[in-house]
């Protein structure tokens, strides 16, 4: 039975599987130096249409925690739930398709192509992965994410000829193209100001609103603030953060 069924069955009110679920996650990074564990039985759950803020300083373990929720990396122990599949361990080929099918990732680096306008950076996107598209067809869906991110205007332009935060906009339309469930933000804002770091995470907040589960690894705590739930990642442990704002 499903759990929807069991609602129906049992009348208690359906509740919705989450997109995601880890449960003591742990991960002990192996280096030239003695071996350091970064993440100690982290948890954490991930509704469609939440925002999570994650907090912590610099080293804690932040990028090692979203490149395990990415699927670049594996955990140590614990369970990882993507819906209902387990896929604590899984091939490297599976990874793979379910990051690329599942996934958007936006980093403090934009990692555009110069010699590419925005637009065909965003339909580079679309070239690899599952269900081959034309290319017309990959143009209008770029268009459309650049439209969503209020830059349609800008996408004949290539990179040098844009601000940074028109930049960082290109590269989350990039992220969005290929409608991801969910998307994995690492300090998106770190190379932007104030203002425009706020536009960025505006932008990445809004993309909640058609479902998609957001997680946003920040310093700024107003930034951290504007997301529906914020954490801070401290001695290899997730919990509810006191946010300063
Ligand atoms: N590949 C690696 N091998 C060994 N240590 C690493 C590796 N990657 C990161 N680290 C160390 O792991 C810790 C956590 O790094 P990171 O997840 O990047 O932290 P944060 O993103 O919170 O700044 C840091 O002390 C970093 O130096
Ligand atoms: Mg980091």
């Amino acid at each position: 039975m499903t759990a929807a069924q069991t609602a129906l069955a049992y009348g208690t009110a359906p509740t919705a599987t989450p997109l995601l679920r880890i449960t003591g996650v742990t991960k002990t990074l192996r280096g030239q130096q003695e071996p350091r564990t970064i993440l100690n039985g982290v948890d954490l759950t991930l509704h469609s249409g939440e925002s999570i803020a994650v907090l912590g300083r610099s080293g804690s373990g932040k990028s090692t925690l979203l490149s395990l929720i990415g699927l670049f990396d594996r955990p140590d122990a614990g369970q990882y739930l993507l819906g209902e599949r387990d896929i604590t361990r899984l091939s490297e080929r599976r990874a793979a398709a379910l990051r690329s099918a599942e996934f958007g990732f936006v980093f403090q680096r934009f990692f555009l192509l110069k010699q590419l306008s925005a637009v065909q950076n965003v339909a580079m996107a679309l070239v690899n992965g599952q269900g081959w598209l034309p290319r017309r067809k990959r143009r209008a869906r770029a268009m459309a994410a650049l439209d969503q991110l209020g830059i349609a205007h800008l996408a004949k332009h290539k990179p040098p000829r844009l601000s940074g935060g028109e930049q960082q906009r290109v590269a989350i339309a990039r992220a969005l193209v290929r409608d991801p469930k969910i998307l994995l933000a690492d300090e998106p804002t770190g190379a932007l100001d104030t203002d425009t770091g706020n536009l960025v995470v505006e932008a990445l907040r809004a993309t909640t609103d058609r479902g998609c589960g957001l997680i946003l690894v920040t310093h700024d705590h107003d930034h951290a603030a504007k997301m529906q739930r914020v954490l801070h990642l401290d001695h290899g442990v997730l919990s509810p953060a006191e946010v300063r704002r």
